[in-house]
């Protein structure tokens, strides 16, 4: 079962940064899950639609331009890296999920991912890039087939999986909320890897691992992978 560091070791370190990235490569987790907006033509590693949480002021994060986001800070401290930075920075130690948080500009996408694959030794399976906006990786598998795409869900569809493989999806990215068994068994005879989010108890990694998931999105990489080899059972919230 793969650990996906979600939005980096976010347990340990602000999310999103090029410190919780360091800390899910030396929690060894299998994979990094990151965020992506646009602003100006740039691509950004951040998640909420609001600064409030993030970085303490008003306003959306689009209506920034992108000298502010580069002024801005992460609990005043942490810069907000582009897209290419946090892929700079990771290097192919592990693959990367890139989730898109807006729609953002094809061409640029296309670049990044070129120059990953090209100069920062990344392979392209070590690549995903996923949205909830099907439209966008739809799009994007389109116009670069050898993409891996993965299709992302908070639901249980009275066709399971069928969405995702109508996608050429790679990957199912599935709410942990609305996962079944049965949604399980359908994408896995689809051929779809099934990848759950975000899950940090113990009671709900074990489930998972006894239903066959392919892997994890978890705050707190470390811990998870200590669960799932069985050297704790102990929930990561009562350190
Ligand atoms: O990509 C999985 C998960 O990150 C989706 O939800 O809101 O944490 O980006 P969110
Ligand atoms: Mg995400």
């Amino acid at each position: 079962m793969l650990v996906i560091a979600h939005r980096g070791a976010s347990f340990e370190a602000p999310e999103n940064t090029l410190v919780a990235f360091e800390r899910a490569i030396d929690a060894h987790a299998d994979g990094i899950e990151l965020d992506v907006m646009e602003v100006d033509g740039e691509l950004f590693v951040f998640h909420d639609r609001y600064l409030r949480r993030l970085a303490a002021q008003p306003g959306r994060f689009q209506d920034l331009t992108s000298a502010q986001v580069r002024a801005l800070r992460i609990f005043s401290q942490h810069p907000i890296p582009t897209l290419l930075e946090a892929l700079e920075f990771i290097q192919g130690r592990c693959f990367v999920n890139i989730e898109l948080k807006s729609q953002v500009s094809q061409a640029a996408l296309v670049e990044v991912l070129n120059q990953a694959e090209q100069t920062l030794g990344f392979s392209s399976d070590q690549l995903i890039v996923s949205a909830f906006n099907h439209h966008w990786i739809h799009a994007l598998k389109q116009s670069r087939p050898k993409t891996r795409i993965g299709a992302l869900s908070a639901s249980c569809l009275l066709d399971y999986a069928r969405f995702a493989n109508e996608l050429d999806a790679y990957s199912l990215h599935i709410d942990i909320d609305f996962v079944t068994f049965e949604l399980i068994q359908d994408a896995h005879q689809r051929g779809l890897k099934v990848f759950v989010y975000t899950v940090d108890e113990p009671e709900d990694i074990l489930l998972l691992k006894r239903w066959g998931v392919g892997g994890l999105f978890t705050n707190h990489p470390r811990h998870t992978r200590n669960v799932i080899d069985g050297l704790t059972s102990a929930s990561p919230f009562n350190f």
